[in-house]
């Protein structure tokens, strides 16, 4: 096979006739990545030497320095002149060979191609900058978080592979979920875009990572992963997805329905309809208003709303947008809402008025009382779901940007308090596959308002700051920062207090920062929770 494009390049002795030859470095590399990377140079008409010899013109090397690559070669082929061969070639990085492989020819190569000469630098220490201080901390809630990361393409890879393993369900899986998150956290936090795979061994949460190593690797190399793909492409995935996208309707429930044969929403409305509670109903009856982002004009139109109606009943009351908004996202999945009073209990009762004087917008609502009051918090430690009093709803919104007034709606709909769904038959189409989209819905196109998913949170104000981080998210950083709390300070947080194990107290917090300070963290601002 005639070698690929490139000429010698202008270093060493040799005629610039010679063709080029790579050789990579085995050190760093996994056995079947080394095989795959040399079968597709070879594919491609590379040159790829086996044993290092005088013909090298490029090697290539996972390792971080010369200095690394030459200790390694004089191991690997003791009775080769190492420093000579690696003197008269250009020592260049994966990414060099990807660029290559992209092309089809020996790029020229450039500066940051080139591995550096002297001792190699943790990519800690390289980035650390006064503008951007990055530390490599253990837990994601010591790191800035931003919520536009440069390693996303890196990080949405991971986060595909921790939704498949959740998906897939179990707690072998559910740990392989947690680590694949927290691996995407440690990328989303690291300043600077992921290079080579230098970058990201020191890093927390990577050190053991085999399995995201090899989806990073692959993504340096080849620009994207197989295993990715073929599960971006899996028709079981795609159905779990649609599936978890009813409101209602979680991993479990999608896998029985899975099983059960079913593969489309219409299956579920034909097969199903009798089993599913009313919240998975109304979740088939909305789901494409549901699964269409709310935008953050729509949650501030909602959250004007509810603030104007609440403060009608209670003057002085706080209705705090939280969630994703308040970390700086353009759109989420629902609305969530922190509702309370300076004055300890005064926002008691109010939810019941709140949600009777917005009966007009609500479609669905489920309410739940408080528990609080029946566990001390040193028992209540990490339970999944708070205490608080709240409401998980289904808000109708105005598509008319000028109606913002409770009035302005019509009232022919059902309210969740009142409903009894009607037979299925009527809402639901009992036909076969939906034409269009595989997974279709009976929702009316014309209507003048659109569905929204707003949750309502009730916390008197001794509990408010610990109620806000908890609710202000992310969810990843939550966990992250009740398992520091834990391991590091023998303390247990959650959404209602913070508890010290060692002398056996609560400890009060009036804001956020105060929660950090009795945590000796450094503050971080919602938007630096993005992990
Ligand atoms: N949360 C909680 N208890 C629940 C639901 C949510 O404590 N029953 C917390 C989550 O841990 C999260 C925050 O509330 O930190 C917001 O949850 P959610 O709305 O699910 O996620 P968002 O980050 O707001 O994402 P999105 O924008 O998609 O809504
Ligand atoms: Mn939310
Ligand atoms: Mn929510």
């Amino acid at each position: 096979m005639a070698a690929a494009g490139g000429k010698l390049p202008s270093s060493g002795s040799r005629s610039s006739k010679d063709p080029a030859v790579m050789f990579i470095v085995g050190s760093k590399i996994q056995k079947v990545r080394l095989i795959h990377m040399k079968k597709s140079a070879n594919k491609k008409g590379f040159l790829v030497d086996e044993t290092l010899s005088e013909k090298v013109t490029h090697i290539i090397s996972e390792l971080e320095t010369q200095d690394q690559v030459v200790k390694s070669l004089k191991k690997s082929h003791p009775s080769s002149d190492v420093e000579k061969i690696c003197g008269q070639c250009h020592v260049v990085t994966l990414e060099y060979f990807t660029s290559c492989m992209e092309e089809g020819i020996f790029v020229e190569v450039c500066d940051h191609h080139r591995l550096k000469t002297g001792k190699r630098v943790a990519p800690i220490m390289q980035s650390k900058t006064e503008e951007n201080p990055y530390e490599n901390a253990k837990y994601c809630c010591q790191r800035i978080t931003p919520l536009h990361s440069v390693n996303k393409k890196f990080s949405d890879a991971l986060e595909l592979l921790e939704k498949h393993a959740d998906f897939l369900g179990g707690d072998n899986n559910l740990g392989r979920a947690l680590a694949f998150r927290k691996a995407s956290a440690a990328l989303r936090a690291y300043p600077k875009q992921i290079k080579s795979m230098g970058d990201v061994e020191d890093l927390y949460d990577l050190k053991g990572g085999k399995h995201c190593k090899r989806i990073i690797q692959e993504l340096l190399e080849d620009g994207f992963s197989t295993e990715v793909e073929n599960i971006q492409g899996d028709e079981w995935f795609e159905v779990m997805q649609a599936f978890t996208g009813i409101f209602g309707c979680g991993p479990a429930t999608a896998r029985k329905w899975y099983d059960l044969g079913h593969r489309t929403l219409d299956d579920i409305r034909r097969s199903e309809y009798s089993n599913l509670s009313i919240e998975q109903r109304k979740g088939l009856e909305h789901f494409t208003d549901l699964n269409t982002p709310v935008t953050r004009r729509e949650a501030e139109k909602i959250h004007s709303i509810v603030k104007t109606e609440a403060e009608r009943i209670l003057p002085g009351v706080t209705v705090i947008m939280t969630g994703g908004f308040i970390r700086g996202k353009d759109s989420g999945h629902d609305v969530d809402f922190l509702i309370s009073h300076p004055e300890e209990g005064r926002e008691e009762e109010l939810l019941a008025q709140l949600l009777q004087n917005l009966r007009a917008h609500l479609i669905y609502t489920d309410v739940q009382r408080n528990t609080y009051g029946e566990a001390p918090i040193s028992v209540k430690r990490q339970s999944v779901m708070d205490h608080f009093e709240r409401c998980f709803s289904i808000f109708k919104l105005p598509k008319d940007e000028d109606v913002v007034t409770t009035s302005g709606i019509d009232e022919e709909r059902i309210h969740a308090d009142e409903e009894e769904p009607s037979s299925p038959c009527k809402k639901l189409k009992t036909s076969g596959r939906s034409s269009g989209s595989t997974h279709g819905t009976s929702e009316n196109e014309s209507k003048s308002w659109i569905a929204r998913r707003v949750d309502f949170v009730m916390t008197p104000a001794s509990q408010h700051a610990f109620a806000l981080m908890g609710w202000t998210g992310s969810r990843m950083f939550c966990r992250s920062i009740r398992d520091y709390a834990n391991k590091e300070m023998n303390m247990i947080l959650t959404s209602h207090g913070l508890f010290d194990k060692v002398n056996n107290c609560s400890l009060e917090a009036k804001t956020e920062r105060e929660i950090f300070q009795h945590l000796n963290l450094t503050y971080r601002e919602p938007h630096e929770r993005n992990c």
